[in-house]
């Protein structure tokens, strides 16, 4: 049986003190991050990370990122760690981002999927780090869902999926972000961003990194290709309806197109931005703002399937800041259905 507890009803201190007793004793936590919720179980215990692995029915190269509370804890998982990836550690943890180090031997091969590197994330999120300190122990934790669904942002939308898989729910309302960290990898002094989030390009650049986007971002990947994260090789986000991405630069093409294309089937789904929502017939709105978008994305995927569409029309935004995480879940969403109309 799963232990439910309401953050934001009962005390938190003892809420936080149980989950850390399950972790010690090799079980799973359901928790709350700034980005997204997370599944954690003591990184350090093999058979701890197993139950995730079973919990999520995960790929076994699919490697899981550690969360420490503290940079102490990352000196114990981590090894030679260079003076640009101190620096960003100091710049932006906590916060979300996960960096790809070095990793040592007390870090069992099923947390890295037999890498000999680790992903390493201190988020900002305080009740993540207070159970990590309670736990005494780095937590591994992918994002909260079944593999292949968009990530839990909201216990309502995950409840179902993963009650009776974790010994302990902590629920703390909708989380700050919506997309998950920043998965970035220093090679040769440049920062290489594998997974885009809330941390962007234009962030590291203000401070004068030189930032590689990797090209699986924004395109498939094929079987030849060698791949720098794991993750990118699966299925993710998907709803079960089919869908279509849209995105131009100029607005207008964007709704015109989306309009034609929706006139060809008999039950369309659109989902758009705020500021387009009159040009459409029972929308589903994702947010006027990038922030918003990101917040909501994945409760409005989660819904779709709901309204039983026989197409899902999708508007994008431009990639640059956060529409740049944006547009890769929205376009893994789609499968990589993407058109720029003309
Ligand atoms: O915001 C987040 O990062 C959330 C919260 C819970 O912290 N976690 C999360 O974990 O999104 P997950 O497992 O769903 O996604 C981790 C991604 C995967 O795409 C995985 O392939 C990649 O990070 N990754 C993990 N370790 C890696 C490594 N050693 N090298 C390359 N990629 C790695
Ligand atoms: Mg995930």
């Amino acid at each position: 049986m799963t232990k439910y507890y309401d953050l934001a009803k009962g005390n938190k201190e003892i809420a936080i003190k149980k989950a850390g007793n399950i972790i010690k004793t090799g079980g799973l936590v359901l928790f709350p991050t700034e980005t997204v919720y997370g599944i954690g179980a003591d990184g350090l215990n093999e058979e701890a990370v197993k139950k995730i692995f079973i919990a999520k029915g995960r790929a076994q190269d699919n490697p899981l990122i550690l969360h420490v509370s503290d940079k102490n804890m990352i000196e114990k998982v981590a090894k030679n760690i260079t003076n640009i990836e101190k620096d960003i550690i100091d710049k932006f943890m906590p916060g979300p981002l996960t960096i790809i180090l070095k990793k040592r031997k007390i870090v069992p091969d099923i947390v890295s999927a037999g890498l000999d590197t680790v992903g390493i994330r201190m988020p900002e999120e305080e009740i993540a780090r207070n159970l990590i300190k309670e736990a005494k122990t780095p937590l591994a934790a992918p994002s909260a869902n079944i593999s292949g669904k968009p990530s839990g942002t909201n216990i309502k939308d995950i409840f179902n999926e993963l009650n009776n898989k974790v010994d302990i729910i902590l629920d703390n309302g909708p989380t700050k972000i919506g997309v998950e960290s920043t998965v970035i990898r220093v090679i040769k002094g440049k920062i290489h961003i594998l997974r885009p989030g809330k941390i962007t390009k234009e962030d590291f650049e203000n401070l004068n990194y030189k930032v590689i986007i990797d090209k699986h971002i924004l395109n498939k990947f094929t079987e030849e290709q060698k791949v720098l994260s794991p993750g990118v090789k699966y299925k993710h986000y998907a709803p079960n309806s089919k869908c279509i991405l849209i995105y131009s630069k100029n607005n207008n093409k964007i709704v015109k197109a989306t309009k034609e294309i929706s006139k060809k089937y008999k039950n369309p789904l659109i989902l758009c931005t705020e500021k387009n929502k009159d040009n459409y017939k029972n929308p589903l709105i994702m947010g006027e703002t990038l922030e918003e978008i990101s917040k909501n994305i994945f409760t409005i995927l989660r819904k779709v399937d709901n309204y039983n569409p026989d197409i899902v029309i999708i508007e994008g935004v431009k990639s640059e800041g956060l529409g740049l995480a944006i547009m890769n879940r929205l376009i893994r969403a789609c499968s990589y259905n993407y058109i720029e109309p003309k």
